[in-house]
């Protein structure tokens, strides 16, 4: 895995959203798998002063979303769809039709995947758990998209976007072996919070630290803030300066 690191925030969110971008000039066709979570709102910000600038068009990318909660209205400013649709889809020329998000049963959706050729570019944010997409620790490598339970820390973790209502126990999720089948992965990281867990999602490979399968993937990349870093650069962690 090509570690980045990035003293300046400002720097990541604007190298991560470059990431999409260049993908997105070379092949406009492109298949995109995208996340959420607090971690890609500026980079969704960035994305679309870039795009607006650039004037790049987005009308004939695919996307597929990692995850949403289960038993939530799309309609609700708690799910996914709604963060998507505030965040990036309504500010640019996305095609409403041509983004999907995990659905049931999950062998219609990785068959979805592959009738369009495979994503070609994944977005990942990492968990405090160590947990991509919703696939917590624990999560088999070969899961696919299902339905799953979600965990006691992920509740707490993203308890305040919920502001006091209750927390929801399930959701959809790609599998891990749906992610690693990305063609190119790029996952970002940023925060003191999730020093410890990064460093150990690094330190061997294992079904209790899910992001560790990103070790094994042929063209993933991280993209970490200096907080995040932080203990990784105690223990002499070989690393690219990205500013
Ligand atoms: C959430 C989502 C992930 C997200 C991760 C990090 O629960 N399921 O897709 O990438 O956890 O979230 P944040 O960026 O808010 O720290």
């Amino acid at each position: 895995m090509k570690i980045t690191k990035f003293n300046s925030y400002q720097n990541l969110n604007s190298m991560a959203a470059e990431a999409l971008l260049s993908q997105v000039k070379a092949n406009p066709k492109s298949v995109l798998g995208l996340a959420t979570g607090r971690t890609f709102i500026p980079i969704y910000a960035e994305l679309v002063r870039r795009a607006k600038v650039e004037k790049i068009s987005f009308n004939q990318v695919t996307t597929f979303n990692l995850d949403e909660y289960a038993g939530i209205e799309y309609s609700d400013s708690h799910s996914f769809h709604f963060y998507m649709q505030a965040q990036l889809f309504s500010k640019l020329d996305f095609n409403p039709k041509k983004s999907f998000f995990p659905n049931l049963p999950g062998e219609k959706f990785e068959k979805l995947i592959a009738d369009h050729g495979g994503i070609d570019f994944q977005y990942l944010g990492l968990g405090i758990n160590g947990h991509i997409g919703f696939n917590e620790p624990g999560s088999s490598f070969t899961s696919v998209t299902r339905l799953v339970q979600l965990s006691e820390s992920t509740k707490i973790q993203n308890a305040d976007s919920f502001s006091g209502l209750a927390f929801p126990t399930e959701a959809i999720t790609m599998g891990l072996s749906t992610i690693s089948r990305a063609k190119k992965c790029l996952l970002v990281v940023s925060g003191a919070s999730k020093a410890q867990i990064l460093f150990d999602c690094l330190q061997k490979i294992h079904e209790h630290f899910p992001a560790s399968l990103l070790q094994t993937h042929p063209d993933c990349e991280l993209y970490v803030d200096q907080a995040a870093f932080a203990l990784l650069e105690k223990h002499g962690q070989r690393v690219l300066q990205g500013d």
